[in-house]
């Protein structure tokens, strides 16, 4: 089947003042139809960029991205429509999105309205107390009437799903959707996606700087990790986990909290060379991660940009003297 995304070298330049900072460099990621991918990464690696790229709202300097094979860039007025349509972000504050003089009521019906979901007002009530239903905001009825600063910051982000949905979207951007509620209601949260995924068909885009929530949400996925904006590994969420390779991942995974303290005992901890991220404005030569890297081989890592490179357990590495190295590492 044709993937349902394909990044192909996918560049962000972006200037700032006079200099000139790659967001996303040469980025190439392909997301199957009803798959979770999901990107994952400090602050400021770019995630946010690709998945604004991925979503249409913001144009690459260069490379392609084809959607269900189409290159956005060429597809006619129809298709494109049909495209910015089908992809709907959720952010992470939905503060922010959602417009704080408007009711859940008019938050849903506008979008039902203006793009011809319903053939009425009485029908556009209707689909979104159901669409409320299915983001578990219920009774439905005791939210219509509510304003944004009225409900926490989980019903919120429920809100902004029911808002995504009623265009019928084939695929979410979720871009730290979860990272700004109570860990409490997370989970639920997490779970009312998955159900999503499952009962629409919805492919998602998880962007995440948490790998422990990646890998709660995407465990049956896959995971991209980027460094500064390239991507370093990618694999099917299980092998990412127990058996990385990239030492960026090794290490993101190692600094994860471990609840069990019997696990935390055991569990190692990388050393890095240096705790500080390069500036975008000021690259290392070779691969970006060396001056951090405890496997740092001079007159190679400090010359030679890695390439991502398919491994036998899944998935690719960019890390030409680690990618055969399996490592023990209590991981999550
Ligand atoms: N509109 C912009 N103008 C200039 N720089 C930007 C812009 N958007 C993002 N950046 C820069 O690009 C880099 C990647 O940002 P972003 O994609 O938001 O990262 P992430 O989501 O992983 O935290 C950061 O250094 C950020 O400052
Ligand atoms: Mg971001």
């Amino acid at each position: 089947m044709t993937p349902i995304f394909e990044l192909r070298n996918v560049t962000k330049a972006f200037g700032v003042g006079k200099e000139r900072v790659i967001a996303v460099d040469s980025v190439d990621l392909t997301i199957e139809q009803g798959e979770i991918m999901c990107l994952v990464g400090e602050s400021g690696c770019g995630k946010s960029t690709t998945g604004r790229m991925v979503a249409g709202l913001l144009p690459p300097t260069a490379g392609q991205i084809l959607f269900k094979g189409q290159d956005i860039t060429k597809m006619d007025r129809e298709s494109y429509r049909a495209y910015r349509r089908a992809v709907q972000i959720v952010h992470q504050d939905p503060y922010a999105s959602l417009n704080p003089t408007h009711t859940v009521r008019e938050i849903i019906t506008a979008p039902l309205l203006r793009h011809k979901k319903v053939r009425s007002r009485s029908e556009a009530e209707q689909r979104a107390i159901e669409l409320l239903e299915i983001v578990d905001l219920t009774p439905a009825g005791d939210f219509m009437g509510k304003y944004p600063h009225q409900l926490s910051g989980g019903q919120r982000q429920r809100v902004s799903v029911a808002r995504a949905l009623t265009v019928e979207p084939e695929f979410i951007v979720a871009d730290e959707a979860v990272s700004m509620v109570d860990v409490s209601i997370r989970v639920s949260l997490l779970n009312m996606l998955s159900r999503l995924k499952n009962e629409f068909n919805v492919t998602f885009l998880f962007i995440t700087h948490d790998l422990a929530l990646a890998k709660y949400f995407a465990w049956e996925g896959r995971i991209s990790v980027m460094y500064l904006g390239r991507i370093v590994e990618e694999g099917p969420t299980p092998r990412v986990v127990t058996d990385s390779r990239h030492p960026y991942t090794q290490a993101l995974l190692s600094a994860v909290p471990e609840a069990d303290p019997e696990l935390a005992r055991r569990k190692r901890r990388m050393e890095l060379r240096s705790a500080d991220i390069p500036s975008l404005l000021n690259l290392p030569p070779g691969c970006t991660f060396h001056p951090r890297c405890p496997f740092f081989v001079e007159g190679q890592c400090d010359v030679h940009v890695p390439q991502l490179e398919p491994i036998p357990e899944g998935g690719r590495v960019a890390c030409p003297v680690r990618k055969s190295e399996r490592i023990e590492l209590i991981a999550l």
